[in-house]
């Protein structure tokens, strides 16, 4: 999602660029043509991702893709390591976020110079929790957030590879705070589609951390211009 986004960017700044994915013969997790794929890389963006909510899994994924891309960063002599991490989950070590916060270990422990760029929820975040769900009424976690645009990531995430290793850039959130129940029921509403949205506090660390309002960021935030409803109208939502 975010990557086309950061490639975009990349290569309208006049960067060559080359994409990384299983899609293109490269596994970041195995090791699989990763050497050959970064011959001559002045720098690595990660933006890998796996979709799960067990800590066990996603600490897995994101410290062996971390640290794979790491030794082979270094083996070819890449300068620059730049990993996509998440607004606001320092207190919430649990579930998905496990493996982001243990990701974000693993860049700061490795042989690379690095930025770990925070970024909060994209705009795209309440349409795939909706379209993953089934029944008659979309229940969603009671959550915090302030969505920002992944076009404006990808952007901010080229910023900080030409910027050069700086161990952490500032955090990017949106332009306006939002209620998750909210942003999914003016989405629904846009799209005509007459679903009721109801917002559910649930227990543990991890829903707890998404209630709490940590991951809308801190005042020194920088912010993105597009706001959700003017996503919701724009192509980018259309492609994604
Ligand atoms: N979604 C959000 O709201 C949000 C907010 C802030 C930060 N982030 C962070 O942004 C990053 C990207 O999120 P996203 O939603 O853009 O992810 P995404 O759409 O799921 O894309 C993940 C990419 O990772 C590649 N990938 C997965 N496993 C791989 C492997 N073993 N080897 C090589 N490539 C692999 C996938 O390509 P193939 O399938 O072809 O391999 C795909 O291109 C994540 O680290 C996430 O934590 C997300």
């Amino acid at each position: 999602m975010v990557g086309r986004h950061t490639v975009a960017a990349a290569q309208a700044a006049g960067h060559d660029v080359v994409v990384l994915s299983r899609s293109t013969g490269v596994d970041v997790v195995s090791g699989d043509g990763l050497d050959e794929a970064l011959q001559g890389a002045d720098a690595v963006i990660d933006v890998t991702n796996t979709t799960t909510l067990s800590a066990a899994t996603a600490i897995e994924f994101f410290e062996t893709a971390t640290r794979r891309l790491l030794a082979a960063e270094e083996s070819v002599g890449v300068g620059h390591h730049v990993a996509l991490s998440i607004v606001g989950i320092d207190r919430i070590d649990a579930s998905y976020y496990a493996g982001k916060l243990a990701q974000e270990r693993a860049v700061a422990a490795g042989p690379v110079p690095f930025t770990i760029a925070r970024a909060a929820q994209f705009h795209e975040f309440a349409g795939q929790l909706l379209s993953g769900m089934r029944g008659p009424v979309a229940v969603v976690p009671t959550m915090r957030m302030r969505p920002v645009a992944a076009r404006e990531v990808g952007a901010h995430l080229v910023r900080a590879a030409e910027a050069g290793a700086s161990g952490r850039a500032r955090d990017l959130v949106g332009p306006r705070d939002e209620v998750l129940a909210d942003v999914a029921r003016r989405q629904l509403a846009f799209d005509g589609v007459r679903r009721p949205v109801l917002g559910v506090r649930l227990p543990g660390a991890y829903w707890r951390g998404l209630a709490s309002g940590s991951l809308r960021g801190g005042a020194d935030a920088e912010q993105g211009d597009i706001a959700f409803d003017e996503w919701l109208s724009s192509a980018d939502r259309a492609r994604s």
